[in-house]
């Protein structure tokens, strides 16, 4: 990845090595910023955009736009107001928010950052499942309108940077902080979770419950038939299984298995409000955005952040008006379609 040494200077280079690192050879890591350049636009003319509607709807609540910040581990080490400040980042922008599991700051805290504003709270199911039960009720108690359970980390996947990252600041399944390595941490997920376990969360919840990590259309059809309210397709930003598909080429398949039946949701490599339209376009109802927003953290804490954000939202309304679709409503698959080959772009597997 280019232009992020600034970056390896701020955190040092295992900080720096965990949050920018993917899996495996990192194929997937960089394919996903790719996946984005390998559809292109057809834009229609004289149509009216004097006035644009940026809105979509989460959840059967309507957003001011489709951005959504990912849910990210660990934030105090990218800078020091770490989750407290991506709230505000988020708040100030209109942006849902979802917090992880491995927050480094309590969920009611968060829960008074952002105010009036939504949030979503990502589980992960660890094998001791009393420290997930209780983030559930948290989430719960401290007004979070949704549960974002992810499911494509069984096991960490095979990593080759950040080795020498330690958290220390104190999480849900490290109250005291002491130094862990990732490796420790990501031994206390559980790999034995299946689809039977999804209503138990729900049920523990009583909330919306949404999948993340589906890459399948099987997998969504089966999502869909468990009940969930929305399906998040992802491959974790590149940081599990090397050589899987991007999201934006997941997401095709799937939403011709799932239609509207739930809501849609894509991340991977979102960088471009235009990046945002073409997810529309081809059926999500939101994007999540990670990394650039977390780097917008790092380089500048909340106003970095919320900097980062409001330009992705500014650039998806100038898209909006140059692909002569005022209502954000009305991107469909006739605005874009795939790029004909192009060169250095591995073909579409
Ligand atoms: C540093 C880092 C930490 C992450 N932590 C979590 C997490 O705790 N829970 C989760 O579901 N996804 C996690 N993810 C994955 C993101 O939610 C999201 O799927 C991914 O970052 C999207 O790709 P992008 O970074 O290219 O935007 C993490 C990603 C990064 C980069």
């Amino acid at each position: 990845m280019s232009g992020l040494s600034d970056l390896e200077d701020l955190l040092g280079p295992d900080a720096f090595g965990y949050f920018a690192g993917g899996a495996g050879a990192e194929l997937t890591l960089r394919d996903n910023l790719a996946a984005w350049e390998r559809y292109a636009f057809h834009p229609k003319v004289l149509v009216d955009v004097g006035v644009r509607d940026l809105s979509t709807t989460l959840l059967g609540r309507e957003r001011a736009h489709p951005v959504v910040v990912a849910p990210m581990a660990y934030q105090r080490h990218a800078h020091e107001t770490g989750e407290l400040g991506m709230a505000a980042a988020a708040a100030a922008t209109d942006s849902l928010m979802v917090l992880s599991s491995q927050t480094t700051t309590s969920l009611p805290e968060v829960a008074a950052a952002s105010g009036e504003s939504d949030r979503w709270f990502q589980l992960y199911v660890f094998k001791e499942r009393s420290v997930s039960l209780d983030l559930v009720a948290q989430a719960r108690e401290h007004g979070y309108e949704a549960l974002v359970l992810t499911v494509d980390f069984p096991v960490a996947g095979w990593r080759e940077r950040g080795s020498g990252f330690r958290v220390t600041h104190p999480l849900a399944l490290n109250p005291s902080g002491a130094p862990l390595t990732t490796e420790q941490l990501f031994g206390m997920h559980d790999p034995t979770l299946t689809w039977d376990d999804l209503g138990a969360f729900a049920e523990a919840a009583d909330l919306p419950l949404l999948v993340k990590g589906v890459l399948r259309p099987d997998d969504a059809v089966r999502a869909v038939d468990a009940g969930v309210a929305g399906i998040v397709v992802s491959n974790h930003g590149g940081r599990q299984l090397d050589t899987t598909l991007a999201g934006v080429d997941a997401l095709v398949p799937v939403v011709d298995a799932v239609g509207d039946a739930v809501d849609l949701l894509v991340d991977g490599g979102v960088t471009r409000g235009w990046d945002v339209a073409k997810a529309l376009a081809l059926g999500a109802d939101a994007v999540l955005v990670g990394r650039h927003v977390l780097w917008g953290l790092a380089r500048g804490g909340p106003a970095g952040a919320e900097a980062v954000l409001r330009q992705l939202v500014e650039e998806f309304d100038t898209t909006l008006a140059l692909l002569g679709c005022p209502n954000a409503r009305d991107l469909d698959r006739s605005y874009v379609s795939r790029f004909p080959e192009r060169k250095n772009v591995p073909p579409h597997g």
